[in-house]
């Protein structure tokens, strides 16, 4: 039972740079791995991400998910009709929220989107984080982290080199 987030950061701490973009992350040399995302997908239930990322998702044109999404969003009021059985909308409270998903079964939950991180975190509502690292500063962008209620200690349970561009770390509550 967890709320895992599992995202690809700058050096410098950014998700996507000031115009949303990631050519950064997505220029990268394919070497063929997939660093563990496929293994972390058949883990959960389902995805919880902020609207601004379901709409960086909908421009990718093919919709990739397997498993329900739930899109964050107070101003959305209805989603294409193509992903009805797929996605929906949802708000208000984030404990409520996600006790309301977990009583439905969705038990592990990948939270996805900057400021639903960062909003997640500081609910203390994130149990792991699985942090790919990118080795290049973009110097401005979309931050992953932000401002906490206080701090927010974790553990570090395991960091891997993936290759001379990616390290990846996990870590728990
Ligand atoms: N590097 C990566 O691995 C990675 C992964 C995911 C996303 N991204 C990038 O990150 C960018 C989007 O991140 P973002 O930080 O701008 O936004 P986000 O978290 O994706 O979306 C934020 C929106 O979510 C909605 N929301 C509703 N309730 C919320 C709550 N309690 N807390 C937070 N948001 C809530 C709000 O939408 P309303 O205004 O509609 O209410 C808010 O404007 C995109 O460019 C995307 O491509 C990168």
């Amino acid at each position: 039972m967890a709320n895992i987030v599992y995202i690809a950061a700058s050096l410098d701490g950014f998700i996507a740079r000031p115009d949303g973009s990631l050519d950064w992350l997505t220029g990268l040399p394919d070497d063929g791995g997939d660093y563990g995302f496929g293994d972390f997908i058949k883990r959960i239930d389902a995805i919880v991400m902020g609207r601004k990322t379901f709409e960086t998702v909908l421009g990718f044109g093919e919709w990739p998910y397997e498993k329900p999404v739930f899109v964050l969003s107070e101003s959305l009021k209805e989603l294409p009709p193509e992903l009805e059985g797929r996605a929906s909308v949802v708000g208000g409270d984030l404990v409520a929220l996600v006790s309301r998903l977990k009583a439905q079964g969705y038990v592990n939950l990948y939270i996805d989107g900057g400021r639903t991180i960062q909003s997640f975190l500081a609910r203390n509502l994130i149990d792991e984080l699985i942090l790919t690292r990118v080795s290049v500063l973009l110097g401005e962008g979309i931050p992953l982290f932000g401002k906490l209620p206080g701090d927010l200690p974790l553990k570090l349970r395991k960091v891997e080199m993936l290759n001379e561009h990616l390290s990846q770390s996990y870590y728990t509550r």
